[in-house]
């Protein structure tokens, strides 16, 4: 029988230890250029590392719909089932390819809040808007243009459009977005994949340099992006995108019946949340894996929305 109460603080621990594992199987992949096996390695050491927890969680972000994905699929039942009852958002690797190519930013994504917390989003795109904390509500929203997002955004910054960086997902899809924000006079920060931490940038823009993420990505990458911020601070938007029909039926299935809705940070995610992240490659927010003769270190990020506490842990692990 699953406990009602989500004890948040000392389930957060068990959860970086979760990322970790992922982060630290993927280790041997990196730069190996074998996508395929990388995420295999982070999936098997996600599962198996959850199942320790004394949660009866359910997936709901995960590697994919039951027949497309044997292991961590949506809707499958993971920890002991003595705890409470949770949902689960996960990416037991986030930017397989640049874990390949030994590209930064790739990540190992977990977040847990109690049941009902986290919008089931379908594996279909997102149009994508965020921006770190510190400014008032609405002052950048999904009705406006690129150009005029930056612009909204300098105003409120008290600078010019030419101080803004945006981080964008490089894909021809994007292009005229991209020309219309050069005609700003903004810098952007393209990426090749990795929209989670380009969101979560946006928290940070001190150190990572950004100040605004835009454009269309994964949703449920959008999900786990939204509960990252919620922790963090700062404002996210998210529309489902739709390109046929097979699409509406899975946002259908998960429950989805406005097609058109603008989703508010606090829309995806409704309570409050923990995540966890380990960096698998360098990237602007966390050192990738180090390895040295004889051992493994790793850099988890691990926050709590209640709280807002975010805490960073080095790992360093005999193997
Ligand atoms: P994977 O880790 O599954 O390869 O996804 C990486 C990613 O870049 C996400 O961060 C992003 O949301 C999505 O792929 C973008 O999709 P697409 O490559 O189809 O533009």
């Amino acid at each position: 029988m699953p406990i009602a109460d989500f004890n948040d603080r000392m389930l957060s621990l068990g959860l970086a230890r979760v990322s970790e594992a992922a982060a630290l199987a993927s280790a041997t992949l990196i730069g190996r250029g074998d996508e395929k096996a990388a995420d295999q390695a982070a999936v098997n050491a996600m599962r198996e590392q959850l199942n320790k927890l004394d949660i009866a969680g359910v997936v709901v972000i995960g590697e994919g719909e039951r027949d497309e994905a044997p292991m961590l699929f949506i809707g499958e039942e993971v920890g002991s089932g003595k705890g409470p009852g949770v949902d689960i958002a996960l990416d037991p690797l986030e930017g397989t390819t640049l874990t390949a190519k030994d590209m930064p930013n790739a990540l190992t994504v977990i977040a847990m809040g109690p049941r009902g917390s986290m919008l089931h989003a379908p594996d279909v795109y997102m149009d994508k808007l965020a921006i770190g904390p510190g400014f008032r509500d609405g002052v950048v929203t999904m009705d406006m243009s690129p150009s005029e997002r930056v612009s909204a955004l300098a105003a409120a910054k008290g600078c010019s459009t030419e101080d803004i960086t945006v981080c964008v997902l490089e894909r021809p899809r994007h292009e005229a977005m991209i020309a219309e924000l050069r005609g700003t006079g903004a810098a952007i920060r393209l990426i090749t994949d990795g929209d989670v931490a380009g969101v979560m940038h946006c928290a940070e823009s001190a150190t990572t340099g950004i100040d605004m993420y835009m454009g269309s990505g994964g949703a449920p990458e959008g999900v786990l992006a939204a509960a990252a911020l919620k922790c963090m601070g700062g404002q996210m938007f998210g529309k489902l995108l739709f390109r046929n029909d097979d699409e509406r039926g899975r946002a259908s299935k998960a429950g989805i019946t406005n097609f058109d809705r603008v989703y508010t940070r606090d829309d995806m995610v409704t309570s409050d949340v923990i995540f966890a992240a380990t960096g698998v490659t360098d990237g602007s927010l966390l050192q990738g894996i180090r390895r040295e003769p004889g051992f493994l270190t790793a850099e988890t990020i691990l926050m709590r929305s209640k709280t807002g506490s975010v805490r960073r842990m080095t790992y360093r692990n005999p193997v």
